[in-house]
């Protein structure tokens, strides 16, 4: 494990959009996203099945899977109550390592990434055709970072304001192996996924079409 998420495959400097949100291109080498690529297809043989949460009356493109709380629009739960109501798993501790060192890197600020204890895992699997509209992670009611984590498929990431879906925002390519993390005055920005580019995922990473996303929360959740 250690090898695998080797400090050395992190070369590269955060790039920060915005004050607390943090872009490191090839974050992942091409074998760590490959091992997680191999972890994602277990995960889709349960307990909970890959679905498509509701949101206002339609399923999402995506296809998500949960560890720690199930998420659903509005709400966490540890069971999966709108799909076969099984407890969801904990979310691994491999999983919880890697978003303390992702902390670290991007923020630079190891107490902050000591502190980390993310409690929710939502990965969501993206066809070419997915997107997802403009929202804000304001299910967790603490200040804590999120991770994303990117595999396959690279995405345009559109991030925006704290106010509202509208502009400002900036677009960002994000492709396999990039780490983005959102905190502090960025924790509650809108974001959205506006397109998947097809054929862009590189040989080797696991996945030969569509994206992989792994977000990383901090519930605040008892
Ligand atoms: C999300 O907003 O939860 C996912 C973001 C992404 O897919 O990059
Ligand atoms: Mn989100």
């Amino acid at each position: 494990m250690d090898a695998l998420f080797d400090d050395s495959v992190l070369p590269r400097q955060a790039v920060s959009p915005r004050p607390g949100a943090y872009h490191l291109p090839g974050w992942l080498n091409l074998e760590a996203q490959r091992w997680i690529s191999q972890r994602f297809f277990e995960w889709g043989q349960g307990p909970v099945p890959p679905h498509s949460p509701i949101v206002a009356g339609h399923p999402m493109s995506v296809q998500t899977i949960c560890f720690g709380w199930h998420w659903s629009p509005n709400r966490y739960s540890r069971t999966a109550d709108d799909v076969n109501g099984s407890v969801v798993p904990p979310v691994p501790d491999w999983l919880i390592e890697l978003g303390r060192r992702a902390v670290q890197q991007a923020t630079g600020d190891a107490k902050k990434a000591r502190d980390y204890a993310p409690d929710a895992a939502i990965v969501n699997y993206y066809a070419v055709d997915s997107k997802m509209g403009m929202h804000q992670d304001r299910e967790e009611i603490v200040n804590a970072p999120v991770v994303s984590l990117s595999i396959g498929d690279s995405a345009t990431f559109r991030l925006g304001n704290n106010e509202h879906r509208n502009k400002p925002y900036t677009d960002l390519y994000l492709a396999s192996g990039d780490l983005f993390v959102f905190e502090g005055p960025a924790r509650f920005a809108f974001h959205a996924v506006t397109k998947i580019h097809p054929h862009t995922a590189p040989a080797g990473c696991g996945i030969a079409a569509g994206r992989i996303n792994i977000t990383l929360r901090q519930t605040g959740l008892g």
